[in-house]
């Protein structure tokens, strides 16, 4: 047996303005569940509301969040100095929430009398999609539904699922449209959170974009992307300095030479904030690494993929494949999540492809002074979710300056083309970010993304900054200015 100390969410809302927090203590077996703990807490006090009946991951009742996570209670291992609280969904009573509201929301299959039958392939792509359990974690946790009426993302896993069943009689993807298909930002956390693994953007909301486009029902801003991308081979306009005309494609470090890596510079800073990537080659020169910058390499086609528009894609992967092959480089470099999960998810590389964090966190930092401030940290989705690396830039960062604190994460609201699609979602994202910035008490927001740091400019009281300026400056050096 153990004894463990949690606190526990306790909300009766006929006595209580809002929840607190209650400590408790008690003694579980070893290995016991988060579910086991609430169960010995309700032997000692019956008033303890919470939800369960499978218990054993097959239901969905019991899911509640752990430290600001959603999990299922009944399958998550229980720790010494927990927090459990409800689900961010509306509380009914102390762990349980609404779930009626959100399930009878769900779209379900009209099947037909007609006695089709689906084929084997069909039910084999279908049946991903149909292990949710509905415990309505991932509509918990999105940041569409707090601020559009988005039906969220199990609902569009839905749609995908009807979209692909030959027995559903009608087209329903205007619906999905209304029920706003084109308002998920891509963040990935409903995939990273979602006890069964579905992996929701991807698998659904990007394939029921390419039905869209398909029919032509693609915005027009993502359209005039794409053919952006299609002529000039980039997602967005040049700007007055470009990045890959500004460097050698070879830049040598300082001393000996400790690693390797191709650069894949993405759009954005190579032809918005070519500055950052300049930062970037001189923590590099000072690290020992040298960077190889293939000229002929063009968007990653991540722009396309997540609005659903893939005729072209194949040419695109092809030309920067072939870039980095054939300089036989092994390991390819990203500075730009989106980039980087795109890369790794959505190319079959004959590289590994590395974020810039975990190439140097791999490699080992220059000798640096802390900069005296106090940052925080935005998670990039398509880092932390995308490519789940959360702990190389804080390692990074809490070496670069003096004070670090956290701050929850959450999307901004920049990517999946909701910047470019809906401003005014992507607005109020981003306004979500600038109360949580300022809940920090920090000097500074530090990102790597060039979306999120574009986007986190316009909704900031404090200045945002790239990783790699930070660590420029913590070399003491000055930050590239063009
Ligand atoms: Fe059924 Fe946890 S009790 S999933």
């Amino acid at each position: 047996m153990m004894q463990i100390s949690v606190r526990v969410s306790r909300f009766n809302p006929e006595t209580d303005a809002e929840p607190r927090l209650e400590t408790w203590t008690v003694e579980v077996e070893e290995g016991a569940r988060v579910l086991n703990v609430l169960d010995a807490i309700h032997a000692r006090d019956p008033t303890l509301a919470y939800r369960s009946s499978c218990r054993a991951g097959q239901c969905g009742s019991c899911a509640v969040r752990v430290n600001g996570e959603p999990v299922l209670a009944c399958t998550q291992e229980a720790w010494d100095g927990m927090i459990i609280e409800p689900l961010d969904l509306p509380v009914i009573r102390d762990l349980l929430v609404d779930l009626v509201a959100g399930i009878s929301q769900i779209p379900r299959i009209h099947t037909s009398a007609c006695g089709i039958v689906p084929k084997q392939e069909v039910i084999a792509q279908i049946k991903p999609l149909r292990d949710c359990i509905e415990c309505l974690s991932c509509v918990s946790i999105c940041p569409a539904m707090k601020v559009t009426e988005f039906l969220g993302p199990t609902s569009m896993r839905s749609q995908m699922r009807i979209a692909l069943d030959p027995r559903e009689p009608g087209n329903r993807i205007r619906e999905a449209i209304s029920q706003g298909l084109f308002t998920c930002t891509s963040c990935n956390r409903c995939w990273r959170v979602c006890p069964k693994d579905i992996e929701i953007p991807g698998k659904a909301i990007e394939k029921l974009r390419e039905i869209a486009n398909r029919e032509g029902l693609t915005l027009p801003r993502h359209q005039e992307v794409a053919a952006l991308v299609r002529t000039t081979g980039r997602s967005v306009e040049p700007g007055k300095h470009i990045f890959l005309d500004l460097v050698d494609e070879v830049i040598e470090p300082y001393g000996e030479v400790r690693r390797e890596v191709g650069f894949f510079s993405g759009c954005m800073f190579n032809a918005r904030l070519p500055e950052r990537a300049l930062d970037m080659l001189e923590v590099m020169r000072h690290a020992g690494i040298r960077v190889i910058i293939p000229k002929e390499q063009i968007c990653c086609g991540s722009p396309l993929i997540r609005t659903g528009q893939t005729s072209f894609l194949d040419e695109i992967k092809e030309r920067n494949i072939r870039a980095f092959q054939d300089r036989g480089i092994t390991t390819v470099m990203t500075m730009c999540a989106g980039c980087g999960a795109t890369l790794k998810h959505d190319y079959e590389t004959p590289f590994e492809v590395k974020d810039v964090s975990e190439v140097l966190t791999e490699t080992g930092l220059p000798p640096l002074t802390q900069v005296p401030v106090t940052a925080t940290y935005h998670d990039l989705c398509h880092l932390m979710n995308g490519q789940q690396i959360t702990t190389q830039p804080r390692k990074i960062l809490t070496r670069a300056v003096e004070r670090f604190v956290e701050m929850p994460a959450q999307c901004c609201g920049s990517g999946g083309g909701v910047r470019s699609g809906l401003p005014d979602e992507a607005a109020a994202l981003g306004e979500l970010r600038r109360a949580a910035i300022n809940a920090t008490g920090a000097d500074i927001v530090v990102t790597i993304c060039p979306f999120c740091e574009y986007h986190i400019q316009e909704h900031s009281d404090r200045p945002v900054m790239n990783l790699m300026t930070v660590l420029v400056q913590a070399l003491g050096l000055k930050p590239a200015t063009l």
